[in-house]
């Protein structure tokens, strides 16, 4: 069987990587950063946060030349390194997750995507009567069999006045011709006792399938759906009783802050995350991948496979917009979507496969190992010429327990203890993160030449995560030389219906303190800084999922202010006491203008 320890560990000897050259580079990037999400490079996996690799590509080209070396200590999925290979640079990435660094090896091999294509259709051809076993429904239109894209589920709940049980894809879904304008109520009447209930409060029962999806007779765009009838009963039934017998992951979740969601609805370990039926179908393509008879090309199927990600677990929520998405949480949605696992393994390896056609074989060398930033005693001293990293944001992400579920197919696991990170269960305080923080940039400044440059990339909405990002960097020996603001073009999902959802990512560009200029920054107040902004340029967000009117886009204002600040002064100013101020500042200044209208 394929090793997958063995997978993580290969790596080229670190000194064939190394050069000589001097750093050259005297001023930091000055033009803006933008970078869009939708390249099959992006799209390939999903990783927490992933920083789009055209962006990262800028900035390499600007402060490297080729054959030059870059790091990368927080890689996550690993773009840095896709970034590099594109510019013909050698890299060095490294992470403490084993997930993250499975994840950026296959980012970064060169494959044929012929062969890959191929070994993709004869595994779902083995699998092609299983899938019918698990997903044949009967269509509605024409009586013909046909297989399903999904099956919608609803928890029970019990009204928490009467006492009595209604699923609530009945009682509170409203449904309208546009999908924009429909939506599951959060207050609604109870059928039974007519009590006004909220639906976030109530007990949850069990799961019931209430909605099939799938394209036959009609050839219309949409899928065509039904409820579910005797047929598909019975073949739920009979789902249940086959037995499962290849391998799949039965470890417990740890207690975290996260984990803590499905371990309180009793889903307290990794298979309890999929439906029976989806498990079968996970196990059997996992064991196809993990035993294809090209070995060369097992780790980029089980890639494959882990790109599905949350995607068809219970976690995937139903969105009347259809689809399923990932999220870094493991919250356990009330009406969930439950993909055919074999069509969503399928779509997602024809995004990989477009991916393996756009990244170019070139001779580049990467190095790629599981290690803590604070340790990277695998460089030597002064040997890089460029790090570009997106370490983590104090508590937004609790990687460890993010990445348990990949983990767990992969039977390798993080060692938490040197995690970066802000987390009550692990006992990290803001302090603890930022010595981590600090030791991670010393070593940075170690390994780094003396005239080259450090980028991070960076984002939170607590003014306090930025003090202590900036400390620790000056605790380390960098200063910041300028800061900017990383314009991704596409705000994630999350930003567009969420409000606390945090903003903008900023790009702070660093050197060595022994190079250190007197810099010139003017210091001003929010009020200053603000009203000059909004003379300047339009500050309007729209929506585009959801029916909401346009608003001032405070977090695009908020991170500009950082980016001012970071360099000279404290932050020491929160997201919400920052929205606040420019609230008042944007009233006033609308009611002075109208008056001199
Ligand atoms: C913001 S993510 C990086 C995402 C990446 N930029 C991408 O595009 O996929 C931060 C990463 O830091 C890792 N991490 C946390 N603490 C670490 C440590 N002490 N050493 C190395 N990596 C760490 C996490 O596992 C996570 O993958
Ligand atoms: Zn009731
Ligand atoms: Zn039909």
């Amino acid at each position: 069987m394929f090793d997958i320890k063995d997978f993580l560990t290969q790596n080229p000897d670190i000194k064939d990587l190394l050069n000589t050259n001097e750093g050259e580079i005297a001023d930091p990037y000055a033009d803006s950063i933008i970078a869009g999400k939708n390249s099959y490079a992006y799209d390939a996996h999903t990783y927490h946060t992933k920083v789009p690799p055209q962006g990262i590509e800028t900035l390499i080209k600007y402060y490297t030349k080729e054959n030059d070396v870059v790091l990368d200590p927080f890689c996550g999925s690993g773009m840095t390194g896709l970034a590099a290979i594109r510019q013909k640079r050698n890299v060095i990435l490294s992470d403490l997750s084993p997930a993250a660094v499975f994840i950026a090896k296959n980012f970064t091999t060169s494959f044929s995507a012929k062969e890959y294509r191929e070994a993709i259709k004869e595994v779902l051809e083995r699998l092609a009567e299983l899938e019918k076993q698990l997903y044949l429904t009967q269509c509605e239109k024409c009586n013909e069999l046909a297989i399903q894209n999904y099956t919608v589920w609803s928890y029970g709940l019990t009204c928490d006045k009467c006492d009595k049980e209604f699923i609530l894809w009945d009682v509170a879904r409203d449904e309208k011709p546009s999908y924009k304008e429909s939506k599951i109520l959060s207050t609604f009447n109870c059928p039974h006792c007519h009590g006004l209930i909220k639906k976030g409060k109530l007990k949850r029962t069990r799961l019931y399938p209430v909605q099939i999806g799938y394209k036959c007779c009609d050839k219309g765009l949409k899928d065509t759906v039904h409820q579910p009838k005797e047929y598909d009963f019975k073949k739920l039934q009979e789902i249940d009783k086959i037995k499962i017998d290849k391998w799949y992951p039965t470890n417990k979740f740890p207690i975290g802050v996260n984990t803590n969601q499905p371990i309180n609805h009793g889903l307290d370990s990794v298979d309890k995350l999929y439906t029976h039926r989806a498990l079968l179908a996970l196990s059997e393509i996992w064991h196809a991948c993990i035993n294809h008879d090209n070995l060369e090309i097992r780790p980029l199927l089980l890639w494959t496979f882990t790109s599905l990600y949350q995607r068809v677990s219970v976690l995937s929520e139903f969105r009347f917009w259809g689809g399923s998405s990932n999220t870094a949480n493991y919250n356990v949605p009330q009406i969930m979507n439950e993909q055919n696992v074999f069509r969503t393994f399928k779509r997602k390896s024809e995004t990989i496969a477009y991916h393996l056609e756009e990244t170019r074989k070139n001779s580049i060398l990467r190095h790629i190992s599981v290690r803590s930033a604070t340790h990277l005693d695998h460089i030597p001293d002064k040997s890089l010429d460029y790090i570009f990293t997106d370490p983590p944001f104090g508590s937004n992400i609790n990687y460890s327990e993010m990445n348990f579920l990949w983990e767990s197919w992969l039977q390798a696991f993080t060692n938490n203890k040197n995690e970066a990170i802000v987390n009550k269960i692990q006992e990290k305080t803001i302090e603890d993160y930022q010595t981590l923080m600090t030791d991670s940039f010393k070593e940075m400044r170690r390994v780094l030449k003396d005239n080259s440059w450090l980028t991070i990339v960076f984002h939170n909405s607590s003014g306090k995560i930025w003090d202590s990002i900036r400390e620790a960097l000056y605790n380390a020996g960098f200063f910041i030389s300028k800061a900017q603001i990383f314009d991704k073009q596409h705000g994630t999902f999350k930003m567009y219906v969420s409000d606390n959802a945090v903003g903008y990512d900023l790009i702070l560009h660093c050197q060595k303190d022994i190079l250190i200029k007197n810099s010139s920054v003017v210091i001003s107040s929010v009020e200053e800084f603000v009203k000059e902004k909004i003379k300047q340029s339009d500050y309007t967000l729209n929506f585009i999922h959801v029916e909401r009117t346009p608003e001032t886009d405070f977090r695009k204002l908020y991170s500009e202010w950082i980016a001012h600040q970071i360099i000279s002064n404290n932050i020491n100013l929160s997201f919400d006491n920052f929205r606040n101020i420019v609230s008042k500042i944007i009233q006033h200044v609308k009611t002075q203008d109208s008056i001199s209208l």
